[in-house]
């Protein structure tokens, strides 16, 4: 299908809402999200089709260079998202609520989802973690704002974990796990990212709850996968958790076109007689 064409049925294809991404659970069709960052990828992304973009906080690491996602701030997480909802047509864009915008206060956390909202035009919001930050969940909710949980290794409480290897492998970590699960669907949430836990873990979180989970790192059994598109795209190159799968290796096709180019100027070929006035 040339790119035309395809970017003709993106448009006018029906948008993703929460309900579609419920219905495709029931229908067992895999939910697929990758994060975005700004308009041109997001529309690349868009009209190749994936169902969710995600405005994570990984920008933190993959666009600021920082090491972790606690840096990043409420201002820095809207202007991403402005980039990203002005380039896509179909799919939902859900953002994260940096560290900081929502925990310990469900005042701070609703007026943090009503920025995100109405300054950037995303259609959800996604905060980290369980049991703690329900009442924040459930305040959001009631302004009309869809939430999509994250549970398992939350990367804004890497100083608590100390360190991003697997989580709920324990028993009692698990079993929190999967009551933390139901806890967010019962607070409202209509997804819930799982982030690098056990398999086994993942698929029975999956069926006990209604909602579509999308994991990362944790199997084959949730009802959707999500990747960091710099790193699916091989644009990281440090980055190699057994969990990515490289689609690409941007990084070196680019480092080879730049070459190309520094060489076409240096000996003079760039520009030809056709790209010259
Ligand atoms: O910020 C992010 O990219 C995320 C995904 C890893 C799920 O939260």
């Amino acid at each position: 299908m040339s790119t035309q064409i395809r970017s003709s049925a993106v448009q006018n294809a029906r948008r993703v809402t929460t309900q579609t991404l419920q219905q495709m659970k029931a229908e067992q069709t895999p939910i697929a999200m990758l994060t975005a960052y700004d308009y041109t990828s997001a529309r690349i992304l868009d009209q190749a089709g994936v169902d969710v973009l995600l405005v994570g906080d990984s920008a933190s690491n993959v666009m600021a260079g920082h090491e972790t996602t606690l840096p990043i701030t409420l201002e820095h997480m809207i202007y991403h998202a402005q980039c990203v909802v002005r380039a896509v047509r179909r799919a939902l864009v859900v953002v994260d609520l940096p560290f900081g915008s929502y925990q310990g206060n469900s005042k701070k956390a609703l007026v943090s989802a009503i920025r995100v909202m109405k300054e950037a035009g995303a259609h959800a919001v996604k905060l980290e973690g369980g049991r703690p930050i329900v009442p924040m969940i459930e305040r959001i909710i009631t302004a009309g704002i869809p939430v999509m949980g994250h549970l398992g290794l939350t990367p804004q409480s890497i100083y608590k974990f100390g360190t991003y290897k697997v989580r709920a492998r324990e028993e009692q970590e698990a079993e929190e796990l999967a009551r933390d699960a139901v806890r967010l669907e019962q607070a409202g949430c209509f997804a819930i990212v799982l982030e690098k836990i056990p398999a086994q873990l993942a698929q029975q979180v999956t069926a006990s709850v209604r909602i579509p989970t999308i994991g990362i790192g944790a199997g084959p059994h949730c009802d959707g996968q999500v990747l960091v598109t710099h790193d699916a795209l091989g644009l990281t190159t440090d980055f190699n958790p057994r969990f990515v799968r490289h689609y690409a290796h941007l990084a070196d096709t680019i480092t080879d076109a730049v070459q190309a180019y520094i060489r076409d100027v240096r000996t003079r070929q760039f520009p030809g007689p056709d790209e010259s006035y």
